[in-house]
């Protein structure tokens, strides 16, 4: 079981996100000295239950609903200053003591207040400028003007120099009237009104983000370098989902970092090999929220009851999730370019009760037939999937208590899966609760 697990592990999502990986990485916590986010923003939603409590969590890392261990934002990270606070204060107030166990980096980035208007402002340009498909139907939480602003350096705002109020202050006026500038551009495309923002508000707002978070603030790195010296064990927590990855997803109806296993090592400051054992997670079916291609999308009652099941609303937006069968030309590109070497298969209970379920096995373009995930989102938006049909499964998937106790079809569906990825599946999860945790060691 979780024993089983190299010193150094991971979590990542092997879909669109939102498979379940706050459940995981709360199974796993235990079991690991620190855990750590190294992509990301509070774009992404964390669901935990733990005993019959919800946690929904965006930015602090879910591994700190464990006693005593430590959490980590990594420099790969960007934040949102007003979203972390709100989060320590809700954790304490549910009992959670946060503040002497999760550490900031401070070559993170800071989502600052006209990031949020620019992620807007963009969404509602490309709408007008190109037609309501160019979209991307981001989460608005400015995760994409923040990483173009490290992209670009001169007008970024780390953590470190949030930290440092007068040299930033020097900067600011600079940053603003550039801001404004482009802002009211992008607003006049998109026909909106823009107000800009003011250098003394956006100064008194970086002085009370840094005054309540400068001692959260180190250069994790080294902590986490050093904590691999003294022999203590990690748990890189990714954050939204392999096919959203900036790089490998369906660009560019992707989010703006590496959010694959790709993206650990530049993210936390840690070298490549670290992580040990990659546990990619799948959920039963697929979800999406946002634009983009989907192939194995249905929008009929199927859909609607995957949705309504498996409350397949966003942890961070509440927009309904579009949904679909799974398809297992995306899972498989997914792990084999992750490295996972196990799988987490969760939300089976929300199949139960379907006569007959699909795995797509491969896309039909034309005459053509392929296993291969393509480059152009325009090409995966064309293709048609290819299915097989295997027999459903009732709702005693969510009472058993060990694998073998799962009914046939539920097996014969799991097993399909781990066939097609080359991966073994480690554990299944058939409901919410830590307790309905089936590991496949155990028989
Ligand atoms: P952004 O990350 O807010 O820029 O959004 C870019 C795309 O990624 C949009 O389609 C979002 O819906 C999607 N996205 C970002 N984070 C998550 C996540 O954690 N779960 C699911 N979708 C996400």
């Amino acid at each position: 079981m979780v024993d089983e697990l190299s010193d150094h592990t991971a979590v990542v999502g092997l879909q669109w996100g939102d498979e379940g990986k706050g459940k995981v990485v709360d199974l796993l916590a235990g079991h690991f000295d620190v855990t750590v986010r190294f992509n990301g923003g509070a774009n992404a939603g964390h669901s935990v239950v733990v005993a019959g409590e919800k946690y929904a969590l965006h930015l602090v890392p879910c591994g700190i609903l464990q006693p005593r261990k430590m959490a980590v934002l990594g420099n790969g990270v960007v934040v949102d200053p007003e979203v972390l606070i709100a989060e320590i204060e809700e954790l304490t107030h549910r009992g959670i003591p946060v503040e002497d166990r999760l550490r900031l980096s401070d070559r993170a980035h800071v989502v600052m207040p006209y990031h949020k208007t620019a992620d807007r402002l963009l969404e509602a340009a490309s709408a007008a400028g190109a037609g309501a498909r160019q979209a991307i139907g981001t989460t608005g939480r400015g995760i994409g003007p923040c990483y173009a602003d490290k992209a670009t350096r001169t007008t970024a705002i780390r953590v470190a120099d949030l930290v440092r109020p007068h040299e930033l202050a020097a900067r600011l006026p600079y940053l603003l009237t550039l801001k404004n500038a482009t802002l009211a551009a992008v607003a006049a495309v998109a026909g909106m009104s823009y107000e800009p923002f003011a250098v003394a508000d956006i100064a008194n707002w970086c002085a009370a983000q840094a005054d309540r978070l400068s001692p959260l603030v180190t250069d994790t790195g080294a902590l986490l370098r050093q904590a691999i010296a003294e022999g203590r064990r990690l748990l890189f927590e990714g954050a939204n989902g392999f096919l959203l990855d900036v790089d490998h997803g369906t660009y560019p109806y992707v989010t703006s970092s590496n959010a694959s296993a790709l993206g650990i090592a530049a993210g936390a400051g840690v070298p490549p090999r670290t992580a040990g054992e990659i546990v990619g997670v799948v959920k039963a079916y697929t979800s999406r929220v946002g634009g983009g291609p989907f192939p194995t999308e249905l929008a009929d009652a199927t859909g609607e009851r995957i949705r309504e099941r498996g409350h397949e609303y966003g942890t961070t937006t509440g927009r309904p999730r579009r949904c679909g069968w799974l398809d297992l030309v995306a899972v498989r590109y997914a792990a084999q370019t992750s490295g996972a070497t196990r799988l987490a298969v969760t939300l089976l209970d929300v199949l139960a009760g379907l006569d007959e379920l699909r795995l797509c096995v491969a896309y039909r373009l034309g005459s053509q037939t392929t296993t291969r995930f393509p480059a152009s989102a325009a090409e995966l938006a064309a293709v048609e999937p290819v299915y097989e049909t295997l027999a459903g499964f009732d709702a005693r998937v969510a009472a058993a208590g060990r694998y073998g106790d799962l009914p046939a079809a539920a097996r014969a569906y799991l097993e399909r899966i781990e066939d097609y990825v080359g991966i073994p599946i480690w554990l299944v999860s058939v409901g919410p609760e830590r307790s309905q945790t089936l590991w496949r060691s155990s028989g």
